[in-house]
């Protein structure tokens, strides 16, 4: 392959560091994200090739078998995955890049020694993008294992556990402070594990239903681990991506803490998502005072309805009833109703969950509006559709100070004149804590699966309409 002066590599490398910028930017906006995504696919190929043309690469052999197996790989998963899967996707991938932090700088490590050519600030940075790197590989691992359900989604927690964590992280630093002054591969190796070791620790604790946010996180750190990777190797533009990626992670992380009104200290240590009550089924519902409707009943109040706001929640993507949402509004507005979405910020189990699946479907932007801006609408809807959503139109948030969502803002979907719930059985959701709207005079739920309920409710129009 034809070799670039380092000159026209850096320019390149700035190239493409302004076009990853420009798609952080796109992304901010579903109506702009397709072309977000765009943009940081032609950064990634400008870079990639800039790279491979670089005076540094020495033989193609390796980095083509690489691209073939990683690349086929890559394909098969992405063409797969289901949406509800793709928290641990993510978690797997975060993996990747810690395990090849501390590949490359245990590699540059010998490499530069065999060479003779270690001094302090290399020594530093190595053991940074080991230590990151190796939290951020075991802590996705144990992250990417709750979310599949391999390992159990309870928070573990035993005494003396934050104890441990700090010894651990002491001790890591402690034999990184002897690896940078003596260079010994012993000391090395030692951190590198008790490193791996505080990934497990640090992880392991944390409820399965707060692992969106640690995973977030995570993304966070394989961002600084990546930086650290790029002073290692002296990679301008793997500096720049990786701390866009560790702020970028950072933020989410944050906002995400913000809609569950929650700080990270609470989400990393507080254990949360433990109460859920299993099996506690339709037949329970009516000995619990809620009323349970047919599909008829919603239809009937919803083709003579003026205004219907459809909540989406976490059931809607388990059930992937996304398309039939999609009918149901074209059938509802062919009579006159106007339709709107509700999208709360942390609906579903990760950010933009519910935007992105309504946007699969092609619901129209315009269609789908954010909590803030459609909660004073509640009152004057004729109909809430709440469809595989329950924290997030739990009145409790608001007006009972002794729940563990309490702050949490919430939509206010109780104000609304008749509120139809679609769910599959009286289990609380993802916080394990009974919902008071399904008690409210107004409410009435309808139990099964949102897609069939939905296809049903579909069904029922294209019926009458004939
Ligand atoms: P949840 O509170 O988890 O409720 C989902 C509901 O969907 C459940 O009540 C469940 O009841 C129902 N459901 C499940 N499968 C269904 C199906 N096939 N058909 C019909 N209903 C089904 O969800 P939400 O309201 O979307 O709230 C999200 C929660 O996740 C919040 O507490 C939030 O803090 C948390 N969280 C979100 C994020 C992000 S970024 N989105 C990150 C971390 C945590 P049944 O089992 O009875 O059907």
């Amino acid at each position: 392959m034809m070799e670039i002066s380092a000159n026209v590599q850096a320019i390149a490398y700035l190239v493409s560091a302004i076009l990853f910028i420009l798609a952080l930017k796109g992304l901010t906006h579903p109506a702009s994200a397709r072309r977000g995504n765009y943009l940081a696919m032609a950064g990634m190929a400008i870079a990639i090739v800039a790279t491979l043309m670089g005076s540094e690469v020495r033989s193609y052999g390796f980095i083509l078998a690489g691209v073939v197996v990683g690349g086929v790989i890559g394909t098969v998963i992405a063409m797969r995955i289901q949406m509800t899967a793709m928290p641990q996707l993510v978690a797997a991938l975060h993996s990747f890049v810690g395990m090849a932090a501390v590949l490359v700088a245990i590699g540059t490590f010998l490499n530069k020694q065999a060479d003779g050519l270690l001094n302090g600030v290399l020594m530093g940075e190595l053991s940074a993008g080991i230590i990151i790197g190796a939290i951020t590989f075991s802590g996705s691992v144990i992250a990417f294992g709750k979310l599949q359900g391999i390992i159990s989604g309870r928070p573990v927690q035993f005494k003396g556990q934050h104890l441990l964590n700090a010894l651990l992280a002491i001790a890591t630093i402690g034999f990184a402070v002897h690896f940078a002054l003596t260079e010994s591969t012993v000391s090395l190796a030692i951190m590198t594990l008790l490193a791996f070791i505080l990934g497990f620790t640090l992880i392991i604790p944390i409820g399965g239903a707060d692992m969106p946010v640690i995973v977030s996180m995570l993304n966070s750190y394989s961002g600084w681990a990546a930086a650290a990777t790029g002073f290692t190797l002296q990679n301008n533009l793997l500096i720049i991506v990786g701390a866009l990626v560790g702020f970028s992670g950072a933020i989410l992380s944050l906002i995400m803490c913000r809609a569950m009104n929650r700080s990270i200290f609470n989400v990393v240590f507080g254990g949360f998502g433990t109460a859920a009550v299993e099996g506690d089924g339709v037949a329970d519902a009516a000995q619990k005072g809620v009323k349970s409707a047919a599909i008829e009943d919603a239809i009937y109040w919803m083709e003579d309805a003026n205004k219907v706001i459809i909540i989406p929640g976490y059931g809607m993507a388990v059930a992937q009833a996304q398309h039939s949402m999609k009918e149901l509004m074209e059938q509802l507005e062919a009579r006159g109703v106007e339709v709107k979405f509700a999208i709360h910020p942390v609906a579903g189990r990760m950010p933009g969950h519910m935007n992105v699946l309504l946007a699969e479907a092609d619901i129209p932007y315009e269609n789908v509006v954010e909590m803030d801006e459609i909660n004073p609408e509640f009152a004057t809807a004729d109909v809430v559709l709440v469809v595989g959503a329950n924290d997030v139109v739990n009145p409790a948030a608001k007006d009972d100070p002794t729940s563990p969502i309490y702050g949490m803002p919430v939509l206010d979907a109780g104000k609304a004149h008749h509120v139809f719930v679609i769910k599959r059985s009286m289990r609380p959701g993802y916080s394990g804590i009974e919902n008071r709207l399904y008690y409210q005079d107004n409410t009435s739920l309808i139990f099964g699966d949102a897609k069939d309920v939905s296809e049903g409710m579909v069904n029922q129009l294209k019926g009458a309409a004939h």
